[in-house]
């Protein structure tokens, strides 16, 4: 765990806030969307020389087909324009963009521009980027596990925790610190078997109004916290056992 944080590390991000943003401005919540893609473009850029090397941004939940059709249709638009727009640009940042979640029920030319832009940076390293479209950690999780019953041999609970372990976290590693915006502290059903250790940090920022500082911020108090994975912390460990030797 120590090394694939040295290696850096895996930022993920609930992105909320969107809409409430843009009504306190008096424009509407397509808006407030739009916004926030000038928000992650700045935090993409600032990404990696903070030492993130994965980084998952949460752009539309499965839950989140409960809104207005319109309001959905538009988040589509806005994510379809941003791959194609920015495309280009991430490939000659040596960013390589990945979208987790259901594909079935996207629009077909979303689809294609999802196709596209993995496609054409996918030999980039500077920055993994993952985009969760139609997402939710649940269905992912219970999708891990329909997988392992084409497996032969006996699947004892604790080959299930590898088996799913493997399949959601082997390209990207844990998550080790979770950003959320807007001021709700929940998860909302995201990366929920992926940040099993993550640091959770919450701001009362909007998304759209999240710079670059604002990632620093965050980085900056994850450096300051003490990560113990149920052990006890290693300075302690080895004065503990001074301590009980002198006895
Ligand atoms: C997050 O902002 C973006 C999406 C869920 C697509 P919201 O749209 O949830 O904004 P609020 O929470 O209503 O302010
Ligand atoms: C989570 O935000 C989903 C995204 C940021 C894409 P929501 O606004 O949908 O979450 P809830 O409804 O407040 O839990
Ligand atoms: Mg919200």
């Amino acid at each position: 765990m120590k090394i694939r944080e040295e290696a850096g590390i895996h930022v993920a991000i609930i992105m909320d806030g969107n809409g409430r943003w843009a009504t306190r401005q008096g424009l509407s919540r397509v808006a407030g969307h739009r916004a926030g893609v000038a928000a992650v473009r700045r935090t993409v850029e600032s990404a990696p020389d903070l030492g993130v090397r994965v980084l998952t941004i949460y752009a539309f939940s499965s839950d989140n087909w409960a809104r207005p059709a319109q309001e959905v249709e538009s988040i589509f638009w806005i994510i379809r324009a941003f791959l194609r727009l920015e495309c280009e640009r991430l490939r000659k940042n040596g960013v390589r963009l990945e979208v987790i979640g259901r594909r079935d029920r996207i629009p077909r030319a979303l689809l294609r521009e999802i196709e596209n832009a993995e496609k054409a940076t996918a030999m980039e390293r500077t920055l993994h980027l993952r985009i969760a479209i139609d997402y939710s950690a649940q269905a992912s999780i219970a999708e891990a596990v329909v997988a392992v019953q084409g497996i032969a041999g006996e699947v004892t609970a604790e080959r299930m925790r590898s088996i799913i372990t493997q399949r959601l976290t082997a390209d990207c590693g844990d998550v080790d610190l979770l950003i959320r915006t807007g001021g709700e502290k929940r998860l909302s059903d995201y990366l929920l078997w992926e940040s099993a250790y993550a640091e959770l940090f919450f701001t009362d920022r909007m998304w759209p109004e999240f710079e670059g500082s604002d990632l620093v911020a965050a980085v900056y108090e994850f450096r300051h916290r003490e990560r113990r994975f149920g052990a006890v912390p290693v300075l302690k460990a080895s004065s503990m056992l001074v301590a009980e030797t002198a006895q």
